[in-house]
């Protein structure tokens, strides 16, 4: 009876201008096993909020600790195999993304990307992926014990950042080596630089190797024609998605889509992800996941997408009447993430900007490094939000700050390409020392150094360390190399 008592939002979807109908399975399971609670003798032990401390209680609410529960109980399915309300949650989100299996995340996208790589690859493999992918691209690679090939992206170097893959550098990477396993690209990166994926799945077909994009930070393009395509739609054969970045679901909660055509091993990917998820998956996160997805098909969803796009054009072209603050654009070659604003200012570093923000404004950004930061216009910002952001910002503009002190912690976006002196794998496995950073030059880099965020690596295990490196390494006094 439970299954059949469904939240009906009716929507007009206007992506597809069709009405759809809206529905939220666990979302509901979970309302029904609280309105009809049961005398718990099972975990989890703090028996919805009465074994806490009161405090906690009362900051996250009675609700919340009430509806924290685990799968197998109340009729809430299970994550491993899916099951009940999961199971058809995870169904209904397949359908609103395009995909013909999606598995809902707990552990972020790492597990996602841990699940690709110890699914699709075997040890000595190669994966052709960009220097900047996400640290968990290259902890699944240790896990596999798969190879990078690395692709080294084009630099913005006025901007501090990596740029976009480019299709050439695919190609030719897969036409020198024949033993390419998988291409693994991040898309969009960090900063919303967006590479031409139609371009390099093309190529990838022709090649006949299978594309992973990480598309992490891009769950909403397949919400408003305005945003980039997502890459599901242009061939890619999984992706995965950070719905608690972007997607309004709860911190940690992610999804990972397999393409509708694909031939990759689905079932493979299942059971790399039930040996990473834990045996107890929060009830609450898995709500948040069906609920983003609900959300973002509702009309209601779809007005704060549209906002969020409108506060987003709003801020850049206030941004371009100011005189020493600048946004990235896209250019010749790639387009950009509007929602994802990439500032500078003339004269000042980013990280110092962010603490003028934070200390004078009360203004916390989404991460900043030495040559600019990064604002996300999100769907819960209000256009209230913005304006207040626009006239902070307008001030700064107008100000001289070369006498005011600041915090400034240097910190630099990676863009260094690696010299491979061991593969990762047998270098994360190796016999490790730890020595101080300034006696490290010339010696192999024993630890994975990817400061979040944005989790890029300076250093791999198996890279050479040299004197290059040392900007990028303010925080480390010590670093563990090979013995
Ligand atoms: C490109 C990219 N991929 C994957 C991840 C991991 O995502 P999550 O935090 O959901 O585990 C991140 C996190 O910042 C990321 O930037």
């Amino acid at each position: 009876m439970i299954f059949l008592l469904y939240i009906f939002i009716m929507t007009n979807v206007t992506k597809n201008s069709k009405s759809v109908k809206v529905k939220a399975p666990i979302v509901e399971a979970l309302k029904q096993a609280y309105e009809h609670p049961t005398y718990q003798f099972h975990i989890p032990g703090h028996t919805k909020g009465t074994g806490t401390l009161p405090e906690f209680k009362k900051l996250i609410g009675r609700k919340a600790l009430s509806v924290d529960t685990t799968d197998e109980f109340d009729n809430l399915g299970t994550l491993h195999p899916a099951t009940g309300p999961i199971k058809e949650a995870q169904e209904l989100a397949a359908k609103a993304f395009g995909a013909k299996k999606t598995f809902f995340l707990l552990n972020g996208s790492t597990a996602g990307n841990l699940a690709l790589a110890m699914a699709l690859t075997k040890k000595g493999q190669k994966i052709l992926t960009n220097r900047n992918c996400h640290r968990s691209v290259l902890t699944g690679m240790i896990i596999s014990g798969a190879e990078p090939l690395w692709l080294i992206p084009k630099r913005f170097e006025d901007w501090g950042i990596w740029g976009n893959v480019t299709p050439e550098s695919v190609e030719e990477m897969l036409e020198t080596h024949d033993d390419v396993s998988m291409v693994w690209i991040t898309n969009p990166t960090y900063e919303g630089v967006v590479s031409d994926i139609k371009s390099i799945s093309a190529i990838c077909k022709r090649f006949g190797v299978p594309l992973i994009v990480d598309e992490a930070h891009a769950c909403l393009w397949n919400f408003n024609k305005h945003l980039p395509t997502p890459a599901l739609q242009l061939g890619a054969d999984a992706v995965v998605h950070s719905l608690h970045k972007t997607g309004g679901s709860m911190s940690q909660s992610s999804m990972l889509h397999i393409a509708e055509n694909s031939l990759i091993d689905a079932d493979a990917v299942e059971k790399a992800l039930k040996l990473l998820h834990t045996t107890s998956p929060s009830l609450m996160l898995l709500a948040s996941l069906d609920s983003a997805r609900a959300n973002l098909e509702s009309q209601r969803g779809q007005k704060m997408l549209q906002r969020a796009i409108n506060n987003a054009k709003y801020l850049r072209r206030e941004i371009e009447q100011m005189e020493h603050i600048h946004d990235l654009k896209p250019d010749f070659g790639y387009m950009t993430d509007v929602t994802k604003v990439f500032i500078r200012a003339d004269g000042l570093s980013g990280k110092r900007l962010e603490s003028i923000l934070e200390i004078d404004f009360n203004i916390e950004v989404e991460s900043a490094s030495d040559a600019g930061l990064l604002l996300l216009s999100n769907i819960g910002n209000t256009r209230a939000d913005m304006e207040y952001l626009v006239k902070c910002l307008k001030k700064i503009d107008k100000t001289s700050y070369s006498d005011i002190c600041y915090l400034e912690n240097r910190k630099h976006m990676p863009m260094l390409t690696p010299i491979i002196k061991m593969s990762l794998r047998d270098a994360f496995y190796s016999e490790k020392e730890t020595i101080p950073k300034d006696l490290a030059i010339g010696r192999v880099s024993a630890e994975v150094i990817a400061e979040c965020p944005p989790g890029i690596a300076v250093l791999l295990p198996g890279e050479l360390i040299t004197k290059e490196h040392l900007p990028y390494l303010t925080d480390y006094d010590f670093i563990e190399v090979i013995k």
